[in-house]
């Protein structure tokens, strides 16, 4: 599958912009605010339906829409997609809401058919690579249920529809929680079968959840492991863990229990939450939040069994996560049979040489297209990628050199 062509209209420092793509991608040179990522950023927002970067949707249409015209300001952004695909056009416009400030009306149409968000997410497969990719190892740990969250949605839009529907139900939960914080014990117990009703939604959708995200590190371990390896060109090992905010099984840990029985891995993490819910009723009441879930669990990177954050160089802390992407798109091919297109956006910059060839030759070897960026001409302008056509940006307008 890849981009062939894209159209971007007053998305962020682009007016009108316009492009062919070849199956094997192209290569992006320009100086700082040029608008490289933001070219990324609209190839990852027709994949995804949401920005990974803007805070608020407003902020990606062109600050001058339609301001001589006095009409509200709006964006548009459409790709075309070939090969083994199931639409070929995907359009989003936003448009601002002139009386709301910050408030942005999203349009999604697949085939020029209006369509909801989430059965648009992941028709496009795309994976990004960044120099913020370093939050992985080194942020909080809901970056990296974000990031997970991401990467299955891309894959399941299940996950995507429970995610949503779990969210929800945190929110109403928590709420509950909190108004039982000052009521006497005889109200609480009273009106007990209301939390109960809250608990088995919840655990419901958590188990679902949950198992996803074990099966999608088992799923990821293996491509994992051999990416770092390559990349580094050592015998390390990297290890990707998950944390649960609850042990699935007091003695072991959840790396032996089984991904492939899917429905009773979904079994077996439901009965570990309802056990744990009631054993941390009297906390959650104090507190008035839910203690366990999904929403509290994280990840951690492992090198030799060392955790990364604390023991690992800066250069293999950015190896770590740039193998994860590399994982991300061996799973994406193991599920999906496609394979994605990679948004390389100034990352060669954060290697060093040998690294940067070595990312190259894998990156070559996946065979898919490559939409690679860089400040510096001269780090794209290398063997890897003299298939790749040369362009480059200035002020939001993108030229063949
Ligand atoms: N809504 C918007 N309307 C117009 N311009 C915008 C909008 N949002 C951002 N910009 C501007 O677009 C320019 C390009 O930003 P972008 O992040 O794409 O640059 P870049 O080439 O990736 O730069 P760097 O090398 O610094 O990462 C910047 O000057 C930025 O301020
Ligand atoms: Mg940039």
């Amino acid at each position: 599958m890849h981009l062939a062509h894209i159209y971007l209209e007053q998305f962020r420092c682009y007016t009108r912009q316009e492009l062919e793509l070849p199956p094997a991608g192209i290569r992006l040179a320009g100086s700082n605010a040029s608008g490289k990522t933001s070219f990324v950023e609209a190839i990852q927002l027709l994949s995804m339906m949401k920005s990974a970067r803007a805070s608020v949707e407003r902020e990606l249409i062109n600050w001058e829409s339609n301001a001589e015209f006095g009409l509200p300001p709006f964006a548009r952004i459409q790709g075309w997609a070939e090969g083994a695909v199931d639409v070929n056009s995907i359009e989003i416009i936003l448009t601002a809401d002139a009386n709301r400030p910050n408030h942005t009306k999203k349009q999604i149409k697949l085939d020029g058919q209006p369509t909801r968000s989430i059965d648009a997410v992941g028709r496009l497969k795309t994976v990004l690579f960044e120099p913020e990719d370093m939050d992985l190892v080194l942020g909080s740990p809901s970056v990296r249920r974000r990031y997970l969250d991401v990467a299955i949605s891309t894959l399941d839009s299940t996950y995507l529809r429970i995610l949503s529907q779990y969210n929800k139900i945190l929110e109403q939960r928590n709420s509950l929680l909190k108004s039982f914080r000052d009521q006497d014990r005889s109200t609480r117990s009273a009106r007990s079968g209301e939390l109960d009703y809250w608990d088995s939604e919840l655990i419901n959708r958590a188990a679902y959840i949950v198992a996803a995200r074990l099966r999608f590190l088992d799923q990821a371990r293996d491509p994992l492991a051999r990416s770092f390896q390559a990349l580094l060109g050592e015998e390390h090992e990297l290890r990707v863990d998950y944390q649960l905010a609850t042990r699935l099984d007091e003695s072991g840990s959840e790396r032996d229990v089984d991904v492939h029985d899917f429905t009773g891995l979904q079994r077996q993490i439901s009965q570990r939450l309802q056990h744990e819910i009631e054993n941390r009723r009297a906390e959650e009441f104090s507190r008035g939040v839910t203690a366990v879930g999904p929403h509290r669990d994280d990840l951690m990177f492992l090198l030799d069994g060392r955790d990364i954050e604390s023991f690992g160089s800066r250069g293999q802390q950015r190896l770590a996560v740039v193998s994860v992407k590399l994982a991300e798109v061996d799973v994406i091919q193991q599920v999906s049979g496609q394979t994605a297109v990679l948004l390389l956006d100034d990352v060669l910059s954060e290697l060093d040489e040998r690294r940067q060839q070595r990312l190259l030759e894998l990156v070559g070897a996946l065979g898919g297209q490559v939409v690679v960026t860089a400040t510096d001409a001269r780090l794209i302008q290398v063997e890897q990628l003299e298939q790749l056509p040369l362009y480059h940006v200035d002020s939001g307008q993108i030229n063949a050199v």
